[in-house]
């Protein structure tokens, strides 16, 4: 394969010059040049400053997010906080008033086929289907999407397959329950097999076992190595299989960032669960008087170990309490639940 970028960085290096009048050579110290060499993977999507007005009401708000390749992000936000509206620009479907949005690189405003191609939107509302086979509404889409004739049945049989629908292949689209026609909605954007996908609130208004079986469904599309963009109003619907969380609330993103970074961010405190075996009041006055802690309390036989820095690690309360041959049952960080995490954060916007 040829590329390009290969000539530009043997250029750049300096041995490569013959030219004597060439400034000096640059130090040895040569790879963090090297990273502005190499061709930078462009992002998946990218919006900047992304803005949408509705007449007075400005419905998306100067949004800037960043997803990567593989990603699996989960827009949560409550109804009319500009999610749709997100989506839409992004699958080239709206425009935008402000700001840009781009797909793997490229302006989505100027470039309609190649978003078209690289994008799988599923709409929040399923539309009418009348007089239409599951099948032949999949083989509409694959050739609506330009998937050659001769390979519409193995592509349409693949995706059945994977959105556990092959039995269904033959009722029509309107007989379909909503978790059916949630997945039918899945698999259409999957017949041209794009790397992202851009899902309005696949789960809602589904019963648990539905939503469980969409779950698997985005689960089995993220091992596949798509990026995700799947919106929701519910946290705890989310929060399981996605690396990157954001909060959208009255057009504008509150908080984003992967699941560790939330975390890290929401511990205004960190907390350490100290179990001793017998009796703590030793432990509990040793650590006190530790210049790394900033309180100690007894909670039934527990200790709760507040630390003064949050970013300290707490294995010196094992090194401690060992010293000083006091016997130790577990140590443990409080761990912290992705809503309590939220509520910290959001100061209890989002349910
Ligand atoms: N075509 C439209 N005309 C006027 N207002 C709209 C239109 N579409 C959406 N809105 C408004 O924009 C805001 C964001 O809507 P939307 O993106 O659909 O939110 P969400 O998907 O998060 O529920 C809401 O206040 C909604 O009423
Ligand atoms: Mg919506």
């Amino acid at each position: 394969m040829s590329n390009p970028t290969e000539s530009i960085s043997a250029a750049a290096l300096p041995e490569a010059s013959p030219d004597a009048s060439a400034p000096a050579p640059l130090p040895p110290a040569l790879p963090h040049v090297l990273p502005q060499v190499a061709p930078a993977r462009p992002a998946a999507i990218v919006t900047t400053g992304l803005t949408k007005r509705y007449g007075a009401l400005t419905a998306l708000d100067a949004l800037n997010l960043q997803l990567e390749p593989g990603d699996v992000f989960g827009f949560i936000g409550p109804n009319g906080a500009g999610k749709s509206t997100t989506m839409k620009i992004l699958a080239g479907l709206l425009q935008p008033t402000g700001g840009s949005a781009q797909i793997l690189g490229k302006t989505v405003a100027d470039n309609g086929d190649f978003v078209r191609r690289n994008v799988g939107y599923m709409p929040d509302s399923f539309g009418v289907y009348e007089d239409l086979k599951v099948s032949e509404y999949l083989e509409f889409f694959a050739s609506a999407y330009h998937v050659p004739r001769n390979q519409r049945r193995k592509v349409v049989a693949d995706v059945l397959e994977l959105t556990d629908l092959k039995y269904k292949q033959d009722a029509f689209v309107d007989s379909l329950s909503r978790g059916m026609q949630q997945r039918l909605g899945l698999a259409r954007v999957l017949v041209h097999d794009p790397p992202i996908l851009l899902l309005d609130e696949p789960a809602s208004g589904l019963d648990p076992r539905a939503r469980i079986e969409i779950r698997e469904l985005l689960k089995e599309l993220q091992r596949l190595g798509k990026t995700i963009m799947v919106s929701s109003h519910i946290l705890s619907e989310l929060g399981e299989f996605c690396n990157k969380l954001g909060i959208i609330e009255r057009g504008k993103l509150l908080v984003v960032g992967t699941i560790e970074d939330l975390v890290a961010r929401a511990r205004a405190h960190s907390v350490i669960h100290v179990q001793i075996v017998g009796d703590s009041q030793a432990a509990a006055a040793l650590l006190a008087e530790d210049a790394r802690v900033a309180k100690v309390e007894r909670v039934n036989d527990q200790l709760l170990v507040t630390l003064a820095d949050p970013g300290q690690h707490h294995a010196f309360i094992l090194e401690k309490l060992v010293a000083h041959h006091i016997p130790i049952h577990s140590v443990a960080p409080e761990q912290i639940k992705l809503e309590d995490v939220f509520l910290r954060l959001t100061k209890g916007i989002v349910q």
